[in-house]
């Protein structure tokens, strides 16, 4: 790993920082509190002439106690500033408020992750999700998935599908570049990026390889968009290293997936899409690796799914660093024939082939 990081802040802002880390679960409260009950809305609407803690109080029909406790720790938050009495939504407001990415990762972290990441110690030293137990008894995430209550359900696909929905429209063209016809879609969940090749290209024929629990949905999804003649559902637990993936195909595609396995989980499944692979098809991998963000804020994001996978997922995957999954793909006899960066938010996609 090349170096990252340093330590070069002054020890007053070292440890303010530090008690930005301790207090940070009563804070994360706070800024959705201020989102979800309507007063960073309010004060958007009042940003010209800003709002005091009665009127927005009056305004919203709460206790003028609870507004006032939450706009102070907003100060703190950089949520809101203060001139006269008077509360203003900051740029950090306006964000936690209206900017999509924002909200799809602070409903996941409340609403999947919360309570689960109390046991992040136990994740950690056991290898397990030991956090999943929070809402039931399974091994993986996935196994849950199709039972989770319907809000933990609506907020994990909803911060799954934010990151995929924007990339798929970028990668299809440099897909169906190449002629394209069997496709297999494996981890294909809901069906959301097969149905956009069906849509995309009139001839060409698609399997989705997925657990029962999510291929039940996408069935669902592929009926209603009237593609069940094109897209093929494949039930397979591709934790099972025996379990070879069906032959035929001249792309394989693995978007969002491989970072739901551990290293040596992902060696498998990319020996098994070598065995599956046409001699002339190619392996296309879209992630998103933590050492190749533009931005701070995505590689924070990045470090922080990765415990998502420790505590609720699987116990043993990650959002890896880029240099893992090029080691796992020489060592599957893969080579890397052309990498595509800044795909989506926050994509790589590696187009492969056999060497
Ligand atoms: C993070 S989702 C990605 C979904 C989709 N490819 C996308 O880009 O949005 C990972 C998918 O892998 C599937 N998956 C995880 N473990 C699996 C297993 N053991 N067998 C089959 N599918 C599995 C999950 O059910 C889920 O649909």
């Amino acid at each position: 790993m090349k170096n990252y990081g340093n330590d070069n802040k002054s020890a007053l802002q070292a440890k303010f920082d530090a008690q930005k880390i301790a207090f940070g679960p009563i804070m994360f409260q706070a800024a959705k509190s201020l989102r979800d009950l309507g007063i960073l809305d309010y004060l958007m609407k009042t940003r010209r002439k800003g709002a005091t803690i009665e009127e927005t109080a009056e305004a919203l029909k709460l206790p003028v106690y609870g507004v006032k406790v939450l706009l102070e720790a907003a100060i703190s938050l950089e949520m809101v500033m203060v001139r006269d009495d008077r509360f203003f939504i900051t740029k950090t407001g306006y964000f936690l408020l209206s900017d999509k990415l924002t909200k799809v990762n602070m409903d996941f972290t409340h609403d999947v992750n919360y309570l689960g990441m109390f046991h992040l110690q136990d994740s950690i030293k056991n290898g397990k999700p030991e956090g999943l137990k929070v809402f039931g008894e399974w091994n993986t995430v996935y196994e849950a998935l199709s039972e989770l209550p319907e809000k933990v359900r609506e907020s994990w696909f909803g911060f799954d599908h934010y990151y995929s929905d924007v990339a798929f429209p970028e990668v299809l063209p440099i897909i169906f570049n190449e002629g394209v016809k069997k496709i297999m879609d494996v981890g294909g969940n809901t069906g959301k990026f097969s149905i956009e090749c069906a849509k995309y290209s009139d001839d060409v024929e698609v399997t989705i390889l997925d657990l029962p629990g999510q291929l039940k949905d996408a069935e669902k999804n592929i009926k209603a968009h009237g593609f069940e003649d094109r897209i093929n559902l494949h039930a397979i637990n591709l934790l099972d290293a025996s379990a070879p993936f069906p032959k035929g195909h001249n792309a394989i595609w693995m978007s969002q997936f491989l970072d739901c396995f551990s290293q040596e989980e992902i060696l498998t499944l990319l020996k098994r899409a070598y065995d599956a692979l046409d001699d002339d098809g190619a392996l296309y991998i879209l992630e998103t690796y933590w050492d190749m963000q533009q931005f701070e804020a995505s590689t924070y994001s990045l470090h922080a799914t990765t415990l998502y996978f420790t505590a609720l997922a699987n116990g043993n995957s990650q959002m890896y660093h880029s240099d893992d999954m090029r080691k796992l793909l020489k060592k599957s006899g893969l080579v890397i024939e052309k990498e595509f960066e800044n795909i989506g938010v926050s994509h790589t996609l590696f187009k492969c082939r056999k060497s």
